[in-house]
């Protein structure tokens, strides 16, 4: 009786065993998922191509992007580290290129009183998000 019992727990486990490798076997390796589209341009690492009207969606401090030579950029995080304060929100929802390389606003107004320095266009890189679409 005993020996029935260790005899088919034996076969059970090898049957097991033999299962398991079948399965290691055979396993076919996984393919890569496909790239899934977004709709959330800083959820891919590809630069995306927005159009102005999409960057003039979003004009306000709370949520802020800005065109500065050809690239789209999110400044929402930055506003509240700005060392020039306020004057960046005027950056918000446009094309700021002039604004940021000159500080001088469209009317002739001076905000600034040198250019921004090229650690100023270094913190701007990881703000971008994508290109301006032709
Ligand atoms: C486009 C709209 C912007 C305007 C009107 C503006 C204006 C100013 C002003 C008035 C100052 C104070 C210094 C001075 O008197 O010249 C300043 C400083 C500064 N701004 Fe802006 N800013 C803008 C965008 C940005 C952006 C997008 C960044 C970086 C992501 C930035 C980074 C800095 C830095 C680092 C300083 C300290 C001085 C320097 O390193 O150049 N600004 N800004």
């Amino acid at each position: 009786m005993k020996r029935g019992i260790i005899i088919t727990l034996a076969a059970a486990g090898a049957i097991l065993v033999a299962v398991a490798a079948y399965l290691v076997l055979t396993a076919q390796p996984t393919e890569a998922p496909a790239p899934v589209a977004s709709t959330s341009p800083g959820a891919n690492s590809e630069q995306q191509a927005i159009p102005l009207s999409e960057v003039a969606a979003h004009n306000t401090p709370s949520d802020c992007w800005a065109v500065i030579n050809g690239n789209v950029y999110d400044l929402t995080t930055y506003l509240p580290r700005h060392p020039g304060g306020d004057d960046i929100e005027r950056a918000c929802g446009i094309d700021a290129t002039k604004l940021f390389e000159t500080k001088t606003t469209d009317s002739g107004e001076s905000l600034g009183s040198r250019p921004h320095s090229s650690a100023a266009s270094q913190q701007l890189e990881s703000l971008r998000i994508g290109t301006l679409a032709s």
